[in-house]
């Protein structure tokens, strides 16, 4: 099939490159022409494991183009994916601008019958509205929601190895589409879920939702846990035993951010709230998302209370590992609170800190290692578990440092290595381990500490 991917952002790039690898045609289409140029000349803009290659791959297999002319990309196309940015609104809802300036160029673009299938995430009820504009176009335009399902990080695997793939389509034709775009998967027995456009718009909504509550959730417990002498890594494993809950996302530490979950939950709260519905629940998550990272720097302010400028080790700047997107990053945040608490801080991050540099300017330091993060550090300050930083040594750890305070705000750390190496381990959550202390009493499964 010919397929045009309008918008070579995140979601756009990974499913135009997966697209491509399942045997269709694609032109990406941008109107940032340094992005195209620099995609056409091989030079993938984003960090995400193995799309540099596959686009390499599927453009040298000519079934991957990219061009800045909407027009006769759309021309040509039978389908047009729809994966422009949906950024989060000054009232808290979804800016959806881009989504219907693109959508109002594909129309007028549009010389015979197309499908318009929306990827980009977008609140219940546009695909309607997309819809209704849809049907002033001479030719038919048929619109379907898609939505992407897909992690920063494991993205590549996501989209080839989906959950489910959900069809909110307004008509049998619509479904019949994109029934022939994922037949390569629908053949490897991946589960289709077809619906209305507005259940497949609250579908993805509600599943971020989910998802960030049930950190929320963890993160709430874990506060209480550390009250009364509880490890939440055990509890974890206690509730998450219980097949209708699960351990997935049930992992405590300084709470979610990235560019889904924080602009999700508030579109929700949003949507409610505009409909004259009172969000009970999901009011609080984001508040006990917040929480967290103030409680968490807290903590590391009262351990370095009796130096007169702390200087803090930050592990890690991006909002989770494998990735250089710093957007609602904990760790950024985190930065912050520690530099106006009169701390200095010296960062490490594996692939996010040119991101940071342009947020943080020089509030705080950039080290080109964790060795250099970490020198003359009162305290290290995990926040980002990426591998480089739970394989380190502690034994060489403890002798660059002037302090003894390792703080884990993603439990990632093994505990009994950091204590045997003379340092105070503290988590979240977790009961603290003193210089040379271990844990006793974890559960009898493989958990960090
Ligand atoms: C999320 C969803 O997981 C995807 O299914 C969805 O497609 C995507 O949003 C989207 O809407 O585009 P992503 O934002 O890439 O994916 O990140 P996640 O892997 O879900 O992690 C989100 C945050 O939660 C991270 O900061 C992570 O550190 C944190 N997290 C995750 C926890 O604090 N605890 C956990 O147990 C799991």
């Amino acid at each position: 099939m010919n397929i045009a991917v309008v918008g070579c952002g995140y979601v756009g790039l990974v499913s135009g490159t997966c697209l491509a690898a399942l045997g269709h045609q694609v032109t990406g289409i941008d109107v940032d022409t340094k992005r195209v140029a620099s995609l056409q000349a091989g030079k993938v803009p984003i960090y995400e494991p193995g799309l540099s290659e596959m686009i390499l791959q599927q453009t040298a297999a000519q079934r991957l183009r990219f061009t800045t002319d909407l027009s006769s990309a759309v021309r040509e196309a039978q389908v047009v994916f729809v994966a422009v940015g949906t950024p989060p609104s000054p009232e808290g809802g979804y800016d959806l601008s881009m989504l219907f300036g693109a959508v109002e160029k594909i129309i007028e673009a549009a010389q015979s019958e197309k499908t318009i299938v929306i990827k980009s995430t977008v609140p219940p009820g546009t695909g309607e509205k997309v819809a209704q504009l849809a049907a002033k176009s001479p030719h038919r335009l048929e619109v379907v929601n898609n939505p992407e399902f897909l992690r920063e990080g494991t993205a590549i695997h996501d989209f080839m190895n989906p959950d489910r793939i959900v069809f909110g389509a307004g008509t049998a034709e619509g479904l019949a589409v994109l029934r022939e775009i994922y037949q390569p998967l629908i053949d490897k027995g991946f589960h289709i879920l077809s619906m209305g456009r507005a259940s497949a718009e609250l579908s993805k909504f509600g599943a971020n939702a989910m998802l960030a509550m049930r950190i929320s959730f963890i993160n709430e417990l874990s506060r209480l846990a550390s009250a009364v002498g509880a490890d939440i890594e055990s509890v974890r494993m206690g509730i998450g035993s219980d097949p209708r809950i699960g351990p997935a996302f049930l992992k405590a530490g300084i709470g979610y951010g990235g560019s889904c979950f924080p602009k999700d939950v508030a579109a929700l709260v949003h949507q409610m709230e505009s409909l004259g519905m009172e969000p009970h629940l999901l009011s609080g998550i984001e508040r006990a998302n917040q929480h967290q990272r103030a409680d968490f720097v807290g903590r590391v302010m009262r351990a370095v209370s009796d130096v007169k400028s702390p200087q803090i080790a930050l592990w890690g700047l991006a909002f989770k590992p494998d990735t250089d997107d710093i957007r609602e990053s904990p760790a950024i945040d985190i930065a912050r609170m520690l530099v106006e608490a009169g701390c200095t801080v010296r960062a490490f991050d594996p692939e996010a800190m040119d991101n940071a540099r342009r947020i943080l300017g020089d509030k705080i330091t950039y080290a080109p290692d964790v060795t250099s993060a970490t020198k003359g550090a009162d305290a290290v300050v995990l926040a980002t578990d990426w591998s480089v930083f739970i394989t380190q040594n502690w034994q060489g750890i403890r002798q660059i440092m002037r302090g003894t305070h390792v703080f884990d705000g993603r439990n990632c750390l093994a505990s009994g290595k950091v204590g045997a190496a003379g340092l105070h381990y503290h988590a979240v959550g977790r009961p603290p381990v003193k210089p040379g202390g271990g844990r006793e009493g974890t559960v009898g499964v493989v958990v960090a500490g």
